[in-house]
Protein backbone atom coordinates (compact mmCIF):
# COMPACT_ATOMS: atom_id res chain seq x y z
CA UNK A 1 0.00 0.00 0.00
CA UNK A 2 1.33 3.58 -0.50
CA UNK A 3 0.27 7.16 -0.47
CA UNK A 4 1.12 9.70 2.53
CA UNK A 5 1.33 9.11 5.67
CA UNK A 6 -1.38 10.80 7.36
CA UNK A 7 -1.82 11.75 11.15
CA UNK A 8 -5.02 12.98 11.96
CA UNK A 9 -6.93 14.16 15.21
CA UNK A 10 -10.48 14.91 16.65
CA UNK A 11 -11.81 16.83 19.55
CA UNK A 12 -14.92 18.36 18.53
CA UNK A 13 -17.70 16.64 20.68
CA UNK A 14 -16.75 14.42 23.64
CA UNK A 15 -14.51 12.03 21.42
CA UNK A 16 -10.55 12.51 21.97
CA UNK A 17 -9.87 10.34 18.70
CA UNK A 18 -6.40 10.43 16.82
CA UNK A 19 -6.12 8.21 13.79
CA UNK A 20 -3.07 7.62 11.12
CA UNK A 21 -3.50 6.35 7.80
CA UNK A 22 -1.29 5.66 4.80
CA UNK A 23 -3.09 6.72 1.62
CA UNK A 24 -6.57 4.67 1.89
CA UNK A 25 -5.34 2.48 4.56
CA UNK A 26 -6.12 2.40 8.59
CA UNK A 27 -3.06 1.98 10.51
CA UNK A 28 -4.34 2.72 13.64
CA UNK A 29 -7.56 4.32 15.50
CA UNK A 30 -7.32 5.16 19.13
CA UNK A 31 -10.29 6.68 20.61
CA UNK A 32 -10.80 7.92 24.35
CA UNK A 33 -14.23 9.06 25.33
CA UNK A 34 -16.06 11.13 27.87
CA UNK A 35 -19.15 9.90 27.24
CA UNK A 36 -19.50 7.88 30.49
CA UNK A 37 -18.99 11.01 32.44
CA UNK A 38 -21.22 13.05 30.09
CA UNK A 39 -23.88 10.49 30.57
CA UNK A 40 -24.26 11.45 34.42
CA UNK A 41 -25.14 14.92 33.36
CA UNK A 42 -27.27 13.32 30.42
CA UNK A 43 -25.73 15.19 27.93
CA UNK A 44 -22.27 16.87 26.61
CA UNK A 45 -21.36 19.32 29.03
CA UNK A 46 -18.33 21.55 27.10
CA UNK A 47 -16.61 21.78 29.91
CA UNK A 48 -16.33 18.25 30.98
CA UNK A 49 -15.64 17.80 27.48
CA UNK A 50 -12.34 19.86 26.87
CA UNK A 51 -11.20 18.69 30.43
CA UNK A 52 -11.14 15.16 29.10
CA UNK A 53 -9.59 16.03 25.92
CA UNK A 54 -6.78 17.59 27.54
CA UNK A 55 -6.44 14.78 29.78
CA UNK A 56 -6.63 12.05 27.13
CA UNK A 57 -5.15 14.15 24.05
CA UNK A 58 -1.49 12.92 24.09
CA UNK A 59 -1.74 9.66 25.80
CA UNK A 60 -3.91 9.06 22.83
CA UNK A 61 -1.00 10.05 20.34
CA UNK A 62 0.92 8.04 21.72
CA UNK A 63 -1.14 4.99 21.57
CA UNK A 64 -2.19 5.75 17.93
CA UNK A 65 1.87 6.24 16.92
CA UNK A 66 2.91 2.72 19.34
CA UNK A 67 -0.30 0.80 17.36
CA UNK A 68 0.73 2.25 13.76
CA UNK A 69 4.41 1.63 14.69
CA UNK A 70 5.53 4.82 13.23
CA UNK A 71 7.40 7.85 14.94
CA UNK A 72 6.29 11.95 14.40
CA UNK A 73 8.95 12.73 12.37
CA UNK A 74 7.67 9.80 9.42
CA UNK A 75 4.08 11.50 8.75
CA UNK A 76 3.73 13.73 5.92
CA UNK A 77 1.05 15.64 7.27
CA UNK A 78 -1.25 16.11 10.27
CA UNK A 79 -4.75 16.88 9.91
CA UNK A 80 -6.67 18.24 12.73
CA UNK A 81 -10.42 19.23 13.24
CA UNK A 82 -10.85 22.79 12.60
CA UNK A 83 -14.63 23.12 13.28
CA UNK A 84 -17.24 22.44 13.36
CA UNK A 85 -17.70 21.71 17.13
CA UNK A 86 -17.54 23.16 20.21
CA UNK A 87 -15.08 26.32 20.88
CA UNK A 88 -13.08 24.98 23.75
CA UNK A 89 -12.97 21.23 22.96
CA UNK A 90 -12.07 21.74 19.36
CA UNK A 91 -9.03 24.40 20.75
CA UNK A 92 -7.64 20.75 22.48
CA UNK A 93 -7.11 19.27 19.60
CA UNK A 94 -5.78 22.15 17.29
CA UNK A 95 -3.36 23.42 20.19
CA UNK A 96 -1.78 19.62 20.32
CA UNK A 97 -1.74 19.15 16.64
CA UNK A 98 -0.29 23.10 16.31
CA UNK A 99 2.48 22.25 18.86
CA UNK A 100 3.28 18.46 17.22
CA UNK A 101 4.00 20.62 14.01
CA UNK A 102 5.73 23.38 15.74
CA UNK A 103 7.73 20.47 16.79
CA UNK A 104 8.64 18.04 14.24
CA UNK A 105 7.79 20.76 10.65
CA UNK A 106 5.35 18.53 9.83
CA UNK A 107 3.15 19.98 7.75
CA UNK A 108 -0.57 20.68 9.28
CA UNK A 109 -3.80 20.80 8.04
CA UNK A 110 -7.42 21.95 9.47
CA UNK A 111 -10.17 20.19 8.19
CA UNK A 112 -13.57 20.15 8.56
CA UNK A 113 -15.24 17.47 11.22
CA UNK A 114 -18.09 17.17 8.57
CA UNK A 115 -16.07 16.14 5.14
CA UNK A 116 -14.21 13.86 7.61
CA UNK A 117 -17.43 12.26 8.28
CA UNK A 118 -17.71 11.82 4.70
CA UNK A 119 -14.12 10.86 3.44
CA UNK A 120 -13.53 8.12 6.17
CA UNK A 121 -15.69 6.18 3.78
CA UNK A 122 -12.79 5.84 1.34
CA UNK A 123 -10.56 4.01 4.19
CA UNK A 124 -12.82 0.88 3.78
CA UNK A 125 -14.74 1.33 0.37
CA UNK A 126 -12.03 3.21 -1.68
CA UNK A 127 -12.08 6.42 -3.86
CA UNK A 128 -14.85 8.04 -4.50
CA UNK A 129 -15.31 8.17 -8.30
CA UNK A 130 -17.94 10.94 -9.55
CA UNK A 131 -20.45 12.89 -7.52
CA UNK A 132 -22.16 11.58 -4.41
CA UNK A 133 -25.13 13.16 -2.18
CA UNK A 134 -23.77 12.60 1.29
CA UNK A 135 -26.35 11.90 3.98
CA UNK A 136 -24.83 12.99 7.28
CA UNK A 137 -26.47 12.80 10.17
CA UNK A 138 -24.95 12.77 13.93
CA UNK A 139 -25.61 14.42 17.50
CA UNK A 140 -24.71 17.69 16.07
CA UNK A 141 -25.94 17.95 12.19
CA UNK A 142 -27.92 16.38 9.76
CA UNK A 143 -27.49 17.40 6.21
CA UNK A 144 -27.53 16.34 3.07
CA UNK A 145 -24.77 17.43 1.09
CA UNK A 146 -23.18 17.29 -2.42
CA UNK A 147 -20.06 16.04 -3.03
CA UNK A 148 -18.63 16.55 -6.17
CA UNK A 149 -14.75 16.63 -5.19
CA UNK A 150 -13.79 15.89 -1.67
CA UNK A 151 -11.26 18.27 -1.31
CA UNK A 152 -12.46 20.55 -3.92
CA UNK A 153 -16.25 20.84 -4.01
CA UNK A 154 -18.86 19.68 -1.04
CA UNK A 155 -22.19 22.08 -0.84
CA UNK A 156 -24.97 22.01 1.25
CA UNK A 157 -28.07 20.75 -0.51
CA UNK A 158 -30.19 20.58 2.67
CA UNK A 159 -29.90 20.83 6.86
CA UNK A 160 -31.75 20.87 9.65
CA UNK A 161 -33.98 23.76 10.84
CA UNK A 162 -33.97 22.80 14.72
CA UNK A 163 -32.69 19.57 15.89
CA UNK A 164 -29.91 17.18 14.24
CA UNK A 165 -31.44 13.26 13.84
CA UNK A 166 -28.73 12.37 16.98
CA UNK A 167 -30.21 14.95 18.96
CA UNK A 168 -33.50 13.84 18.50
CA UNK A 169 -32.40 10.42 19.85
CA UNK A 170 -30.61 11.51 22.83
CA UNK A 171 -33.60 13.65 23.72
CA UNK A 172 -36.30 10.88 23.16
CA UNK A 173 -34.44 8.40 24.82
CA UNK A 174 -34.59 10.92 27.88
CA UNK A 175 -38.16 11.47 27.43
CA UNK A 176 -38.83 7.45 27.88
CA UNK A 177 -36.27 7.21 30.34
CA UNK A 178 -33.70 5.25 28.61
CA UNK A 179 -30.11 6.51 29.55
CA UNK A 180 -27.66 9.21 27.48
CA UNK A 181 -26.78 8.38 24.40
CA UNK A 182 -30.12 8.17 23.14
CA UNK A 183 -29.22 6.62 20.05
CA UNK A 184 -27.50 3.12 20.34
CA UNK A 185 -30.48 2.16 22.93
CA UNK A 186 -33.27 3.52 21.49
CA UNK A 187 -32.15 1.26 18.20
CA UNK A 188 -32.01 -1.81 20.78
CA UNK A 189 -35.45 -1.00 22.12
CA UNK A 190 -36.98 -0.42 18.69
CA UNK A 191 -35.70 -4.33 17.71
CA UNK A 192 -38.42 -5.90 20.55
CA UNK A 193 -40.68 -3.23 19.18
CA UNK A 194 -43.46 -2.11 16.39
CA UNK A 195 -42.60 0.39 14.35
CA UNK A 196 -46.22 0.50 13.00
CA UNK A 197 -47.85 1.07 16.23
CA UNK A 198 -47.62 4.96 16.62
CA UNK A 199 -47.82 7.16 13.70
CA UNK A 200 -45.38 10.25 14.66
CA UNK A 201 -45.82 13.50 12.13
CA UNK A 202 -42.78 13.36 9.34
CA UNK A 203 -41.04 16.94 9.57
CA UNK A 204 -40.95 19.05 6.51
CA UNK A 205 -43.05 16.49 4.32
CA UNK A 206 -46.30 18.07 3.21
CA UNK A 207 -46.68 19.43 -0.26
CA UNK A 208 -46.56 23.41 1.39
CA UNK A 209 -42.72 22.51 3.19
CA UNK A 210 -41.64 20.43 0.49
CA UNK A 211 -41.55 23.50 -2.26
CA UNK A 212 -39.12 25.32 0.18
CA UNK A 213 -37.50 22.70 2.50
CA UNK A 214 -37.53 20.31 -0.37
CA UNK A 215 -34.11 18.77 1.32
CA UNK A 216 -34.49 20.39 4.85
CA UNK A 217 -35.09 18.32 8.07
CA UNK A 218 -36.90 19.22 11.33
CA UNK A 219 -36.93 16.72 14.10
CA UNK A 220 -38.19 18.95 16.72
CA UNK A 221 -42.19 18.83 16.14
CA UNK A 222 -41.19 14.56 16.49
CA UNK A 223 -39.57 14.94 19.65
CA UNK A 224 -42.63 17.25 21.02
CA UNK A 225 -44.98 14.32 19.48
CA UNK A 226 -43.45 11.61 21.54
CA UNK A 227 -43.62 13.67 24.91
CA UNK A 228 -47.24 14.61 23.97
CA UNK A 229 -48.31 11.01 23.38
CA UNK A 230 -46.60 9.62 27.08
CA UNK A 231 -48.03 12.76 28.57
CA UNK A 232 -51.78 12.03 27.13
CA UNK A 233 -50.95 8.19 29.31
CA UNK A 234 -49.95 9.14 32.30
CA UNK A 235 -50.51 6.66 35.08
CA UNK A 236 -50.46 3.98 32.41
CA UNK A 237 -47.78 1.67 31.36
CA UNK A 238 -45.82 3.18 28.47
CA UNK A 239 -44.96 0.41 25.97
CA UNK A 240 -41.02 1.66 25.50
CA UNK A 241 -40.15 -0.33 22.45
CA UNK A 242 -43.14 0.79 20.56
CA UNK A 243 -42.63 4.33 20.68
CA UNK A 244 -39.02 3.62 20.23
CA UNK A 245 -39.66 1.80 16.76
CA UNK A 246 -42.07 4.20 16.03
CA UNK A 247 -39.85 7.56 16.55
CA UNK A 248 -36.97 5.67 15.12
CA UNK A 249 -39.10 5.12 11.91
CA UNK A 250 -40.74 8.13 11.31
CA UNK A 251 -36.58 9.64 11.22
CA UNK A 252 -35.52 6.63 9.32
CA UNK A 253 -38.50 7.39 6.87
CA UNK A 254 -37.83 11.33 6.43
CA UNK A 255 -33.87 10.98 6.23
CA UNK A 256 -34.06 8.28 3.39
CA UNK A 257 -37.02 9.60 1.25
CA UNK A 258 -35.11 12.87 1.11
CA UNK A 259 -32.04 11.42 0.56
CA UNK A 260 -32.55 9.44 -2.33
CA UNK A 261 -35.26 12.22 -4.16
CA UNK A 262 -32.14 14.34 -3.62
CA UNK A 263 -30.07 11.92 -5.72
CA UNK A 264 -32.71 11.18 -8.75
CA UNK A 265 -33.09 14.62 -8.99
CA UNK A 266 -29.81 15.99 -9.14
CA UNK A 267 -28.99 12.89 -11.33
CA UNK A 268 -26.30 11.46 -8.93
CA UNK A 269 -26.16 7.42 -8.51
CA UNK A 270 -24.52 7.49 -5.49
CA UNK A 271 -25.50 8.01 -1.52
CA UNK A 272 -22.89 7.90 1.03
CA UNK A 273 -24.12 7.59 4.83
CA UNK A 274 -21.94 9.12 7.51
CA UNK A 275 -22.34 10.78 11.18
CA UNK A 276 -22.92 8.94 14.35
CA UNK A 277 -26.75 8.05 13.63
CA UNK A 278 -25.57 6.65 10.60
CA UNK A 279 -24.59 3.25 12.85
CA UNK A 280 -28.90 2.85 13.18
CA UNK A 281 -29.62 -0.33 12.28
CA UNK A 282 -33.21 0.58 10.92
CA UNK A 283 -31.62 3.53 8.54
CA UNK A 284 -29.31 1.45 6.83
CA UNK A 285 -31.89 -1.32 6.39
CA UNK A 286 -34.50 1.36 4.94
CA UNK A 287 -31.66 3.01 3.06
CA UNK A 288 -30.75 -0.41 1.24
CA UNK A 289 -34.31 -0.80 0.58
CA UNK A 290 -34.87 2.26 -0.86
CA UNK A 291 -31.87 2.62 -2.81
CA UNK A 292 -31.83 -0.51 -4.37
CA UNK A 293 -35.58 0.42 -5.86
CA UNK A 294 -34.11 3.61 -7.34
CA UNK A 295 -30.99 1.86 -8.44
CA UNK A 296 -29.03 4.00 -6.88
CA UNK A 297 -25.38 2.61 -4.98
CA UNK A 298 -25.19 2.98 -1.52
CA UNK A 299 -21.79 3.19 0.50
CA UNK A 300 -20.83 3.69 3.96
CA UNK A 301 -18.32 2.73 6.54
CA UNK A 302 -18.07 -0.28 9.62
CA UNK A 303 -20.37 1.32 12.42
CA UNK A 304 -17.37 2.13 14.45
CA UNK A 305 -16.22 4.07 12.07
CA UNK A 306 -19.58 6.71 11.73
CA UNK A 307 -19.32 7.86 15.40
CA UNK A 308 -16.38 10.50 16.04
CA UNK A 309 -12.78 9.49 15.51
CA UNK A 310 -9.32 10.48 14.35
CA UNK A 311 -9.01 8.62 11.31
CA UNK A 312 -11.77 10.09 9.59
CA UNK A 313 -9.98 13.18 10.21
CA UNK A 314 -6.68 10.88 8.72
CA UNK A 315 -8.57 9.98 5.80
CA UNK A 316 -9.77 13.36 4.55
CA UNK A 317 -6.20 14.83 5.09
CA UNK A 318 -4.98 12.03 3.19
CA UNK A 319 -7.27 13.03 0.43
CA UNK A 320 -6.39 16.51 0.90
CA UNK A 321 -2.28 16.19 0.26
CA UNK A 322 -3.02 13.32 -2.53
CA UNK A 323 -4.81 16.34 -4.36
CA UNK A 324 -2.10 18.63 -3.62
CA UNK A 325 -3.91 21.20 -1.31
CA UNK A 326 -1.75 23.65 0.74
CA UNK A 327 -0.62 22.67 4.12
CA UNK A 328 -2.82 25.57 6.78
CA UNK A 329 -0.84 28.25 7.82
CA UNK A 330 0.21 27.40 11.52
CA UNK A 331 -1.78 30.28 13.02
CA UNK A 332 -5.07 28.92 11.61
CA UNK A 333 -8.08 29.79 14.21
CA UNK A 334 -11.28 26.83 14.70
CA UNK A 335 -14.43 27.93 14.20
CA UNK A 336 -17.63 26.39 16.16
CA UNK A 337 -19.54 26.81 13.37
CA UNK A 338 -17.98 26.17 10.15
CA UNK A 339 -19.19 24.95 7.02
CA UNK A 340 -18.77 22.34 4.11
O1 LIG B 1 -21.03 11.74 14.93
P1 LIG B 1 -21.19 11.57 16.39
O2 LIG B 1 -20.33 10.54 17.09
O3 LIG B 1 -20.93 12.93 17.13
C1 LIG B 1 -21.31 14.14 16.58
O4 LIG B 1 -20.54 14.70 15.75
O5 LIG B 1 -22.43 14.58 16.93
O6 LIG B 1 -22.73 11.27 16.66
C2 LIG B 1 -23.25 11.06 17.94
C3 LIG B 1 -24.75 10.86 17.83
C4 LIG B 1 -25.46 10.80 19.18
O7 LIG B 1 -26.58 11.68 19.15
C5 LIG B 1 -25.93 9.34 19.27
O8 LIG B 1 -27.14 9.19 20.01
C6 LIG B 1 -26.11 8.99 17.81
O9 LIG B 1 -25.03 9.62 17.15
N1 LIG B 1 -26.06 7.53 17.58
C7 LIG B 1 -27.10 6.82 17.09
C8 LIG B 1 -26.70 5.46 17.09
N2 LIG B 1 -25.41 5.38 17.56
C9 LIG B 1 -25.04 6.67 17.85
N3 LIG B 1 -28.33 7.22 16.69
C10 LIG B 1 -29.18 6.28 16.27
N4 LIG B 1 -28.88 4.95 16.26
C11 LIG B 1 -27.66 4.50 16.65
N5 LIG B 1 -27.40 3.18 16.62
ZN1 LIG C 1 -19.39 13.86 14.26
Amino acid sequence: MSGPLIMGIESSCDETGVGIVRGHELLADEVASSVEEQARYGGVVPEVASRAHLEAMIPTVQRALEKADVSLSELDAIAVTAGPGLAGALMVGVGAAKALSAATGVPLYGVNHLSSHIAVDTLENGPLEGSAIGLLVSGGHSNIIRVDDLALKTSYVGETLDDAAGEAFDKVARIVGLPYPGGPVIDKAAKEGDREAIRFPRGLTQAKDMKKHRYDFSFSGLKTAVARWIEAREGSEIPVNDVAASFQEAVCDVLTKKAVLAAQEMDIDTILLGGGVAANSRLRELLHERTAEADLNLRYPRMRLCTDNGAMVAALGSHLVSAGLPASELRFPTDSSLSV
